[in-house]
């Protein structure tokens, strides 16, 4: 392969910088944060499903990582329709996970080793195990506790067709008729909403009840000494007036890539332009929420912070949830749905600081999440870019795991060299792939169910940690069992197989953490190398006093001579940054 001219150090010259440090220093600003999914974290007990204690025992893990903090998937009393995402109880722990105790206790643990805890909100809709809701199909149309969700009469002179034509995120209709009863009118049974599974309706934020119960709700977490909240469907709870037709499908992740930026109908922030523009999403109403929730979490001291997951593009739109009196910060999906692209990620990231500048939020950083496909995984797609993020399926092309990882290392390593606050899933300083091949008998993810299995759902990106490598569930819990099946190679990227490894995942995200610390680069400025700015191949920026230099095209980039490598994300060759490699440099 041939090789260009060596850089030499003037090419690296920064230009005009593009982001200016940030102002004040609350810890959620340049915190990296590390998403601890309970079900497949470690199991303490044995029964193959992680838990609470099973997250404390593994503290050290996170500290010998070096990461700020924790944000955990829901924990709560859940018939687990939705894996917790259907909470029944918000002020407890579901049996499957614990007590409330090991969670203070985990809280302590964490808390003692100087990590932060941010927990899961999920006020968009409860489960239908939830006693309001119970409470709601006891009662009759037009009574106090149905108005707490959204229940409608139907359509049709028998009040047979749906209230309107919205379709679940998880596929089929987002409308279920209740059953039957003797004192029904002549439109008989109503329906009620669910943007979700039918066994998560949706909460009727227009009641000013269920605005009190959430505050309590908050206040039940952070009289606890919880750090934070990430809050689920942030763009979800308000509905427009009516409940309106739309004929658009609603999407969690949409999963599709426009072209790249050059398009003329690309938005011009870099994002997918996927959106989600219905009348479900992103209505003005959730600010005042959020609003009233930046009061409470006023009263509590040391810094507490809300977390938007909102599906909400261009990321203008975005920056609303984090004006100065809202939300903390939000997650970052346009960066997540970012092509393995030179163009279109220089794009994301300046359009990201510009925009969350402009309200005086940090900007976040996420490759993946319980969610998504894998980074390691998606990036191995042929298809490169965030194409098939809603899980794979054993009869689907499958990922080049070579090059997933590889990508996935260099996307790690750029992300964070940048700005702001970088979250980390769960498995992904192993470099753990997807299971890309989970038979349908074991799915879970009602996605699947609800589309008949067009859908492959999530499951492939929740399997089970591996930490002994060759143990009886890799080390998962002290029975070896596993609630999914993990695939083969997660032997070989057991975490006590990478510890102290030169080279391995793991250490090069501690490396990388290590360094992102000292050099305080997530409270840094960013500039372009000026030269490289028009790039098809390589990303490159100076952040603090590093230079952060990615090559994305096929040519190996040689650097001047005398260049400082701190951390690469693979081997460099002769001096230079072979295909898809990420290094820090000290120029
Ligand atoms: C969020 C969660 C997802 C869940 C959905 C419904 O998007 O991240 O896992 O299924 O909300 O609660």
């Amino acid at each position: 392969m041939t090789r260009t001219a060596p850089l030499t150090t003037d090419d690296l010259t920064a230009g005009a910088p593009v982001h200016d440090p940030a102002a004040s220093g609350e810890w959620w600003r340049d915190a990296v944060i590390y998403q601890v999914y309970p079900r497949s974290f470690a199991d303490g007990d044995g029964d193959g499903i992680g838990d609470l204690p099973g997250v404390t025992a593994k503290l050290d893990h996170l500290k010998g990582l070096g990461v700020d903090a924790v944000w955990l998937s829901p924990f709560y009393r859940s018939p687990q329709k939705d894996a917790g995402y259907d909470v029944a109880d918000y002020r407890d722990i579901d049996p499957l996970f614990g007590t409330l105790a090991d969670f203070d206790e985990m809280l302590a643990g964490a808390h003692e080793r100087g990590l932060r805890i941010i927990v899961d909100l999920v006020p968009n809709h409860s489960s239908d195990q939830h006693v309001w809701f119970q409470e709601a199909l006891a009662a009759a149309p037009g009574s106090a506790a149905r108005d707490r969700y959204l229940f409608r009469d139907g359509r049709g002179p028998a009040g047979d067709e749906p209230p309107n034509n919205w379709q679940s995120i998880f596929g089929g209709p987002a409308w279920t008729r209740l059953a039957p009863r003797e004192d029904d009118g002549p439109l008989g049974p109503q329906w009620y909403l669910h943007l979700f599974d039918s066994s998560q309706p949706d909460l009727n934020w227009e009641n000013p009840e269920v605005h009190t119960e959430f505050e309590d709700v908050l206040r039940f977490w952070l009289d606890r000494g919880v750090d934070g909240f990430r809050v689920d469907v942030a763009h979800g709870m308000v509905k427009a007036a009516g409940l309106p037709d739309w004929d658009g499908r609603a999407a969690m992740v949409e999963g599709t890539v426009d072209e790249p930026a050059t398009d003329p109908a690309a938005p011009e922030d870099g994002s997918t332009g996927a959106g989600n523009q219905g009348p479900m999403f992103d209505q003005d109403g959730v600010h005042e929420i959020y609003r009233s929730w930046h009061r409470v979490l006023e009263e509590y001291p040391g810094d507490r912070c809300l977390v938007a997951e909102a599906w909400v593009e261009p990321l203008s739109r975005l920056a609303r949830y984090v004006r100065p009196d809202e939300m903390h910060q939000a997650f970052n999906f346009s960066f997540l749905t970012a092509p393995w692209d030179a163009a279109r990620l220089r794009t994301v990231v300046s359009v990201s600081l510009d925009t969350m500048d402009a309200v005086g939020a940090p900007t976040t950083w996420v490759l993946s999440n319980h969610d998504v496909v894998r980074h390691a995984s998606r990036f191995g797609l042929a298809e490169i870019g965030g194409r098939q993020l809603n899980g794979i399926a054993a009869t689907d092309p499958q990922p080049d795991a070579e090059l997933g990882l590889r990508r996935a290392r260099a996307a790690t390593l750029l992300m964070l060299g940048l700005p702001g606050s970088a979250y980390v899933y769960q498995g992904e300083e192993l470099g753990l792939p997807d299971h890309t091949a989970l038979p349908a008998e074991v799915r879970q993810d009602p996605s699947f169910f609800r589309t008949d299995g067009a859908e492959p759902g999530r499951d492939g990106c929740r399997v089970p940690l591996p930490w002994v490598g060759g143990a009886p569930g890799n080390g998962f819990g002290p029975s070896g069992r596993t609630w999914l099946p993990q695939p083969g190679v997660y032997a070989d990227l057991a975490a006590d197989q990478q510890y102290g490894v030169a080279g391995s995942t793991y250490e090069m995200y501690r490396t990388a953490l290590e360094l992102r610390r000292a050099e305080k680069i997530g409270t840094a400025g960013l500039a372009w190398v000026d030269a490289l700015a028009g790039s098809p191949d390589v990303v490159a920026f100076h952040v603090a006093g590093v230079v952060v230099l990615a090559n994305l095209g096929a040519t190996p980039v040689a650097l001047p001579a005398e260049t400082d490598v701190l951390v690469a994300s693979g081997d460099l060759v002769d001096g230079a940054v072979p295909s898809d490699t990420t290094v820090w440099l000290r120029v």
